[in-house]
């Protein structure tokens, strides 16, 4: 396939499971051969509940959402931690974010329905999105939500309109595009001056937005919001936009008297995809982010806001395992090795559209080297159909029990429907136990909303 570019690195890597990482989740291991996930034999989940099937490590999520909290507070006790959930969202993950004592960010009507199905407080509850409808901020309005992330000018005034007809004033943060273009994926990239979220800062829009807020008696403009890409490596990018929107604070302050109270810094903490990824961690994020905060706040005479980060990828990305039936192999000679499993771009769809990176396993196998390189395709009418492109994995047969690593994050939230192919389970699992949080879909389901 000419679009699927040959790696002419590839070559087996002879690592077994266990020599992955930081790419596996925190409770993986292996035992007599196969991969075990919070305490269960991936084999056998994948035989109980069947294939494609996304399993989440309980104790891995939680594990990171704790880490975000201690390492951010360690440096300034006003900080909360908001899980973002376009990530990973559906009602048990809402569940646990609640339990861990986070906030939730949510991106659009159908998050903040899943979020409030599930009990979520909504005060703790972010309501994001570059086009909320009229339906969407009503509702978010009428939840009672404890932020409305405003993202432009039309938005300010539905907001002020709605909230006025309410005799209520809705809390609201600003969000601005520092001019800081991280050192990720163009797709992903959001805090450049070219973006379609936010408000300029060096255009003088974020003034002006916030000038208007000030005057409206339905807008309780409370603080800042940014967020500058996702997959970020590189610290130094916050670094730079931290300086960027401190020093706007000040000048708000002189400008209009009024000082940000909330300071909410986005997502954005990259993750291990592969084995040679070094991510920053957790511990390494909060420093730069809560003591940099705090450094120019000091320098401009600011008194330090209440904080909030909401990372995504970070928490969930690494949690989640894909587990898939292998079904044809291919070999064509010279050319490459297609290993064709039960699932793929429906269920992942960042291979075909971001080129990303994945390491897997042969489950049933994990303890063997992985001395072949394969590509992994899904069972899609489409070319592009790719989970994986010259990847080395152990040799594989025909009924293996392929698990693909890292797909925790942007792969069952960013699912479809393609071919009529149904969406895959998701299941828990903690301590040896499993519980079935997402059920497969149906066929039924498939047409649920055929009304002809
Ligand atoms: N806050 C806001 C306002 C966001 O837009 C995002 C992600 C986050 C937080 C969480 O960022 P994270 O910590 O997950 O990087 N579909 C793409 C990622 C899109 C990210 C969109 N915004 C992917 O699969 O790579």
């Amino acid at each position: 396939m000419a679009h699927i570019a040959h790696n002419p690195d590839a070559r087996p890597d002879y690592k077994t499971t266990v020599e992955l990482g930081a790419v596996l989740p925190q409770t993986a291991e292996v035992r007599d051969g196969h991969l075990y996930i919070g305490g269960l034999d991936t084999v056998a989940l994948a035989q109980e509940y069947g294939t494609a099937l996304y399993v989440m490590d309980e104790t891995h999520i939680r594990t990171q959402l704790r880490n975000f909290l201690e390492w951010t507070r360690y440096h300034w006790k006003d900080v909360d931690v908001a899980f973002a959930g376009k990530a990973f969202l559906c009602r048990a993950m809402c569940q646990l974010v609640a339990e861990e004592g986070c906030y939730l960010d949510v991106a659009s009507g159908g998050e903040l329905a899943c979020a409030l199905a599930a009990g979520f407080p909504p005060e703790h509850i972010l309501a994001h999105g570059n086009n909320k409808t009229i339906r969407e901020l009503t509702e978010a309005i009428d939840a009672g939500v404890g932020r409305i992330v405003v993202d432009s000018f039309e938005e300010l005034a539905r907001v002020n309109a709605l909230a006025t007809e309410r005799a209520q004033s809705q809390a609201v943060l600003i969000r601005v595009t520092p001019g800081i273009v991280a050192d990720t994926h163009a797709y992903i990239q959001t805090g450049g001056e070219d973006s379609k979220f936010g408000f300029g800062l060096a255009n003088g829009l974020a003034l002006r937005a916030i000038t208007e807020a000030l005057e409206l008696d339905g807008i309780e403009l409370v603080g800042l919001h940014m967020h500058i890409g996702s997959q970020i490596f590189a610290l130094n990018s916050y670094a730079k936009a931290i300086e960027v929107i401190v020093h706007f604070m000040d000048t708000v302050r002189t400008e209009t008297g009024f000082t940000v109270a909330e300071l909410d810094t986005g997502g954005g903490l990259g993750i291990a995809y592969g084995v040679p990824d070094e991510p920053a961690t957790i511990k390494q994020f909060g420093k730069v982010i809560v003591d940099d905060i705090k450094e120019h706040c000091e320098q401009h005479g600011l008194p330090v806001p209440h904080i909030i980060v909401e990372p995504g990828r970070s928490v969930a990305a690494n949690a989640g395992v894909t587990l898939y039936t292998v079904g044809t192999i291919k070999r064509i000679p010279e050319v490459r090795t297609y290993v064709a499993v039960d699932g793929g771009m429906t269920d992942n769809i960042r291979t075909a559209l971001y080129d990303a990176h994945y390491e897997a396993v042969i489950a049933n196998r994990a303890d063997a080297p992985r001395d072949s390189i394969v590509t992994v395709a899904g069972k899609h009418c489409e070319s592009g159909d790719i989970v994986l492109i010259d990847a080395p994995i152990q040799t594989p047969v025909l009924g293996d029990v392929l698990c693909v690593f890292g797909t925790g994050a942007y792969c069952q939230s960013m699912a479809s429907n393609y071919n009529k192919q149904v969406r895959p389970a998701v299941v828990f699992v903690r301590d040896g136990a499993a519980r079935l949080v997402v059920r497969r879909e149906t066929y039924e389901d498939l047409m649920r909303c055929d009304v002809g």
